[in-house]
């Protein structure tokens, strides 16, 4: 089969001769994929930041696809069904799935001690192979896949595997208040559907930073946000109290994660591996906050080590809420907020490509060519589904 295949960092090709995946467990799907994303968390492994990211892995964790085959032990599925899958491989029976934490599930990736399991995430997210592929392997099938909605376009479906639920968790877990000003860093996916969602938990005013102009113009219109590009402040935390009257913001939102530019020495120490990549946007978002003001973090920071303002944290009385998001937890509500034309996910798609061009799209996506916001992939033999 086709699959996309990491040959190091900066280096994926697509591979005709990927073996077929096959059940290995009773619990087991097939999926045959018809849409997979790239995300922003694929550039962390394209970039070869994580871990145990091994030659020969397919990524993609955000995929739709029908149901080719199932494990004997598989109730909820069949053999047809046209499914979206989230990106958190959860057994839905150790005590954190029972705490609907399925970013977290103790089963999944039980070598690791912070990591859950994840589709196409090095061996550090469990070893499993993702979806930018022609086929994948399911692993607890019944657990998180469902059926697509009748009437929901695919394109929407496929958006609600990641980007959709980890943009509305970066609100909800940011406590906002009716009226609260929330910052959010970055103006990817993630931080333009985080923006979007403040909305639905009554901020006042939402404000996103980022330093791609492209970006911020599709923020102001897709999300309803004011949009500053932090390249022509001199202080983007000095900027942020300007417009809070000296306070800081209500609420801050990391949707950069460990990838962050704009500070010299947080780049530097990211590089010299001193810290696991760069905590400008952390230190940005620590800083513009008012004291007693609520750090959402959804951008990905890898588990060993950061150099956190924790001193700030701790004499701001800051609340730190973060995690990689519980997608089958909110997916029944995010459901009816896009049947309901409430959220457009879709509209967030910039780039339809064949998945036989992987590579250009891993490569538009991490330099951020042709106003790149998201690219979608679709293989070969998906076009008619
Ligand atoms: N927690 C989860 O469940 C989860 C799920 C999906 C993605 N993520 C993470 O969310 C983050 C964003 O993902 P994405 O798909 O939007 O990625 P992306 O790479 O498309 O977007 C990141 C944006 O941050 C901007 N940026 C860089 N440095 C900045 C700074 N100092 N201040 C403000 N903006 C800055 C970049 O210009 C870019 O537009 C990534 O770290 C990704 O791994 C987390
Ligand atoms: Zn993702
Ligand atoms: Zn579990």
């Amino acid at each position: 089969m086709l699959a996309m295949n990491f040959r190091g960092p900066y280096q994926i090709r697509p591979d005709r001769n990927r073996p077929m995946p096959e059940i290995e467990h009773p619990y087991d799907a097939i999926v045959r994929v018809t849409r997979s994303l790239v995300c922003g968390s694929d550039l962390h492994l394209y970039h070869g930041l994580v871990p145990d990211t091994r030659v020969g892995m397919t990524f993609g964790h955000e995929f739709t696809g029908i149901v080719e085959e199932i494990g004997s032990g598989v109730q909820n599925l069949e053999v047809g069904d046209h499914v979206l899958v989230p990106f958190n491989i959860a057994c839905g029976t150790c005590p954190f799935c029972k705490q609907e934490l399925y970013g977290n599930c103790h089963e999944a990736n039980s070598e690791a001690t912070a990591v859950g399991g994840f589709f196409g995430y090095a061996h550090t997210g469990g070893g499993y192979d993702g979806g930018q592929a022609e086929y994948v392997r399911v692993p607890y099938a019944d657990v998180s896949p469902i059926k697509i909605p009748e009437g929901m376009d695919i394109e929407d479906a496929v958006l609600l595997t990641d980007v959709v639920p980890t943009g509305y968790q970066a609100a909800e877990q940011a406590g906002i208040q009716k009226g609260d000003t929330v910052v959010v860093f970055g103006a990817g996916p993630i931080g333009i559907m985080a923006a979007r969602c403040a909305w639905f938990f009554g901020a006042g005013r939402v404000i996103i930073i980022d330093h791609i102009d492209y970006r911020l113009e599709f923020a102001k219109k897709y999300s309803y946000c004011e949009a500053y590009n932090f390249k022509e402040m001199n202080d983007p935390v000095v900027f942020v109290k300007k417009l809070t009257d000296w306070y800081g913001a209500d609420v801050c939102i990391d949707a950069v994660g460990c990838e962050a530019v704009g500070h010299g020495l947080q780049d530097i120490t990211g590089r010299m591996l001193l810290q696991a990549g760069s905590g400008t946007a952390l230190h940005w978002a620590v800083n513009s906050l008012k004291k007693g003001g609520i750090l959402s973090i959804i951008g990905v920071y890898g588990p060993p080590w950061n150099l956190a303002p924790i001193g700030s944290i701790m004499n701001k009385g800051i609340t730190v809420r973060a995690n990689q998001a519980s997608v089958k937890r909110l997916l029944p509500k995010l459901i009816d907020h896009v049947m309901s034309g409430r959220l457009n996910p879709k509209g967030i798609i910039s780039h339809r490509i064949p998945l036989e061009e992987v590579s250009d799209a891993y490569r538009m996506f991490s330099k951020k060519l042709d106003n790149i916001i998201k690219p979608l992939l679709i293989p070969p033999r998906a076009f008619a589904a």
